[in-house]
């Protein structure tokens, strides 16, 4: 029988990673390419969504952090840190169990979702809340890093954007040729500068024909990649994104250079309707920044940008139950109609007229 192995046994000929190292995994990656019915009518283009929250953890982490964390034991690490919005962490912690390394994350204080918070406790990590933003926990990690026996798994570190590559093999794998269009959301900016690294090298390889354009989606509050300047002050109802000064900046432009690409900003309220959207129409639950590229693609739409007859790939990054506080904050109470317990009132409750 035959499981899918985790993208370091999948494409580890494909990675550079020193030769050997041993996999520390949870079977990441391979995740699900679904058509988004919905995206396509709108769009007339072919509209796939890569669905990174199916992945372990719940968010596209996992494929930098089996390389980061394998890295890492293999360099004799006893301690890992990172700085996180929270997914890193939550994927971090549970890599650093699995290697028997001590996890230690470094969050803005009051700005990371419970679902990230309890992952990352539940896997035994010490957390460290920072009254600042995510960028002050980037600054701090890189010190620790410097100055103290622990080792950094933040994007800073070459070896993530390696795993998360393997993302853009996975689509040009499935589809047989990369896609006309790749857009997603960017925060620090590693993810965009990794799929950009993976499309190339199968282009050089041969594996596919040509290189998406790619768009980048921030959030309207920390959009320092559209203005061109850092956000001393980011803020977003999409936390995950909520960073001012991306590490991976210079990488994300010559991602947008070479490809012909753009960054745009969307307005927490496209993103926060694009997330009910999705979930309402494709069946597909993700957590507010993820549904910064389909925010964006709409936006695109409306400003009568064309997608007609194109392969559209949108990532949606992590899933919605990270951050069900956030998702049920447009809906007031849970629950608006309590009944007796008798299927007459049930009924009745749901406007059914007996048959
Ligand atoms: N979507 C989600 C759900 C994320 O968690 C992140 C980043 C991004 C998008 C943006 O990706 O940073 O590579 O441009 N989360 C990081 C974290 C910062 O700490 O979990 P990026």
């Amino acid at each position: 029988p035959h499981q899918w192995r985790g993208v370091i046994e999948e494409y580890r000929e494909l990675l550079d990673l020193p030769p050997g190292v041993p996999a520390i995994t949870l079977r990441e990656g391979g995740t699900p390419l679904v058509p988004s019915s919905w995206l396509s009518g709108l769009s007339g283009g072919d509209v796939w969504l890569k669905v990174e929250g199916d992945n372990p953890t719940g968010s596209f982490k996992d494929r930098g952090m089996t390389t980061a964390i394998s890295c890492a034991l293999a360099e004799g690490a006893k301690a890992v840190v990172c700085a996180s919005t929270g997914n890193t962490s939550a994927s971090m912690a549970a890599y650093a169990a699995r290697a028997g390394l001590k996890p230690l994350v470094l969050v803005p204080e009051g700005k990371i979702a419970a679902g990230k918070m309890a992952q990352a406790v539940m896997h035994g990590a010490q957390v460290i809340m920072v009254r600042g933003n995510f960028d002050d926990c980037l600054r701090i990690a890189r010190e620790m890093a410097w100055h103290y026996p622990v080792a950094l798994v933040n994007s800073v570190n070459p070896v993530r954007l390696e795993g998360q590559k393997t993302a853009a093999f996975e689509i040009v794998d499935f589809l047989g040729d990369a896609p006309d269009y790749h857009l997603l959301p960017v925060g620090n900016a590693g993810n965009i500068s990794a799929y950009w690294l993976g499309y190339r090298q199968y282009k050089e390889l041969g594996r596919a024909t040509k290189l998406p354009v790619m768009r980048g989606f921030q959030a309207e509050g920390a959009a320092p990649l559209v203005t061109g300047e850092p956000f001393p002050d980011p803020e977003t109802k999409a936390t995950a994104i909520r960073i001012g000064n991306p590490a991976s900046w210079k990488l994300a432009e010559e991602a947008r250079d070479e490809s012909g690409g753009r960054f745009e900003s969307v307005s927490d309220a496209q993103i926060l309707a694009a997330q009910k959207e999705l979930a309402s129409r494709d069946g597909v639950f993700v957590e507010p920044a993820s549904a910064a590229g389909v925010a964006g693609l709409l936006q695109d739409l409306s400003r009568r940008e064309t997608y007609v007859g194109a392969t559209v790939v949108v990532t949606v990054t992590g899933h919605g139950l990270k951050d069900t506080a956030t998702a049920l904050e447009g809906f007031g109470p849970l629950v608006d109609t309590v009944i007796d317990a008798e299927v007459t009132a049930a009924a009745e409750a749901a406007g059914l007229e007996r048959i």
